[in-house]
This record gives C-alpha cells, structure tokens and sequence, in this order.
C-alpha cells in the first residue's frame, strides 16, 4: 500500500517535470519569436519616419512642402519616380532639408517614407524591399498565418478565403505568376505585398501558393 502510494507520487512528480519543461520550451519558443520580429523591424517603417520626421513639414505644406493627402501637389512629382525623388530628399531641394533635416533617417527609411506619403496622397507604389536588412525566408504557412489571415480568413473586402477553391480557382487560370505579381502590386482593397512590406517576392509567392492550396486538403 505505502509503495504504491510512493510510485504515484513519483509518477505525478514526473508528469509536473514534464509540464513544466513543455512550458519552459513554450516560452522560450515565444521569446525566440519576439527577438526575430524586433531584429525585422530595426529599419522604421515609411509611417513612423513620417509622423516622426517629415510631418513637421509634409503634414501642413509649410514654405511649399508637398502636403499628405494633396494629390495634386504629389501627382506633378510622383512622375519622377521613386528614385527621382529620393536622390532629392537626400540631398535636399530648395527648402527640403537634406535627409528631412535629420541625418538618423537612412536613405532607405527615406525611400519607404516617400512612398509612404504618395501612397496616403492617391499613389499606388509597393513598399520598397530593404537590401540590407533581410529576414530569414519564412515560410507561405507562417506568412499567412500572421498576415494574409487578416482578410483572407473571412473574406474581408471580397478576398478570396483561404480554402475556399471555388474563390481561388478562377483567379488562378494563368497560373501562379500573375497572382503573385497581382499581390506585390496590390489592387482595390488587397494592399501591395499583403500589407507586409518585408516580405520578399520569394515569401509572398510561398504565401499565394499555400492560401491557393490549402482547399485541397481541409484546413483547420
Ligand atoms: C523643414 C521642413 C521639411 C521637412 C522636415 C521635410 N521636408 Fe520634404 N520638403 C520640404 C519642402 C519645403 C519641399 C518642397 C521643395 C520644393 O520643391 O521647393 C519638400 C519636398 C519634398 C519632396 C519632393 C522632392 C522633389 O523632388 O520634388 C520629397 C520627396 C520630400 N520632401 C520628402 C521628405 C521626407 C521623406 C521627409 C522626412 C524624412 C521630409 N521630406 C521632411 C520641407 C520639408
Ligand atoms: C487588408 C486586407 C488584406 C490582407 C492583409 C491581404 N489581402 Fe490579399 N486580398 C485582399 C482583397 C480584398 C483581395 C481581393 C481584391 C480584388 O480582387 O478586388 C485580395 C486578393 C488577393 C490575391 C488575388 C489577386 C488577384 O489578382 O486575383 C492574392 C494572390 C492575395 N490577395 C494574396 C495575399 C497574400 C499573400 C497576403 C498576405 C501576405 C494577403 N493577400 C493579405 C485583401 C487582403
């Protein structure tokens, strides 16, 4: 009798062990996730340069800035193209400050800061990829799962859900390609790269693939 209690005890003691090394691996798990997010994010995305940065001028016009939101002030200069503008804002044009007038903001952080503010004044261009800070290839199930979910989950704004063929086939008639361009560009209310401006043409190709397969097998 005392020994079989004794044998319990140590059962139960080792399924407790067991517990918590699952939740010790759990958290650490969670800690590695978060240490990847913020080694992703260290370039400021084009909104934060701006309300930190550009909106001192850009967000009221002053001295003849192209103000957020005036298509009309932005349209004469978006035809000069990303790298046009870009060259000028580094080097500074008339009453632009060089760099914005703040030698922190990169000249990459500058590129998505103007494409932020042509995007927010009736432009359509695609959130420029960074060169230097590229993150591990994650896969088309993690993509999806973290972002694509947002819309594609219920159909937000008409996407298509995933695992939803009968959505998915028609758009996939020409094959893969053209879907994953349609996404980097982005169109009506899918946003350019999912809304993901990080993510690789490689990683939204891995993202298209899975949404667009995931009818043939039941997804959870
Ligand atoms: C101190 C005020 C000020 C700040 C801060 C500022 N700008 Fe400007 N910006 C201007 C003015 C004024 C113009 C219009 C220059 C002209 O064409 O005469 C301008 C024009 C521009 C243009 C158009 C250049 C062209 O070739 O037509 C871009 C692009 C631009 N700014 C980007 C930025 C970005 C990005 C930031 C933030 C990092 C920023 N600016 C911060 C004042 C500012
Ligand atoms: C903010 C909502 C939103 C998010 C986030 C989003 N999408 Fe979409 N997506 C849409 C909408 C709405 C459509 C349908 C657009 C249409 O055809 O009018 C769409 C359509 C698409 C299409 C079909 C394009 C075509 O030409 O038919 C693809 C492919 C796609 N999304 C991929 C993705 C991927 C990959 C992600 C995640 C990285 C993603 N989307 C995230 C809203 C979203």
């Amino acid at each position: 009798m005392g020994a079989q209690a004794g044998i319990q005890t140590i059962a139960s003691t080792m399924v407790s062990l067991r517990l918590i090394a699952t939740a010790v691996m759990f958290l650490s798990a969670i800690a590695w996730a978060q240490t990847e997010a913020r080694a992703q994010t260290s370039e400021r995305s084009g909104k934060e340069v701006v309300d930190a940065v550009c909106i001192t001028c850009h967000g009221t016009g002053a001295n003849g800035a192209p103000k957020i939101g005036d298509k009309k002030a932005w349209a004469k200069r978006t035809a000069r193209g990303l790298t046009g503008l870009t060259k000028n804002a580094i080097k500074g044009v008339r009453k632009m400050p060089a760099h914005g007038g703040n030698a922190n903001v990169s000249d990459f952080e500058l590129e998505r800061a103007i494409t932020y503010m042509v995007n927010k004044s009736g432009g359509h261009w695609a959130e420029p990829v960074s060169k230097t800070a590229q993150p591990s290839e994650r896969s088309g199930k993690q993509i999806a799962e973290v972002q694509c979910v947002k819309c594609h989950l219920k159909g937000d704004g008409g996407a298509p859900k995933i695992g939803d063929r009968a959505a998915w086939i028609p758009r996939g008639t020409n094959g893969i390609d053209p879907l994953v361009r349609s996404a980097i560009a982005g169109h009506g209310g899918m946003p350019a790269r999912g809304g993901m401006a990080d993510l690789t043409d490689n990683e939204l190709r891995g993202a298209v693939i899975y949404m667009f397969n995931s009818g043939v097998v039941p997804v959870k």
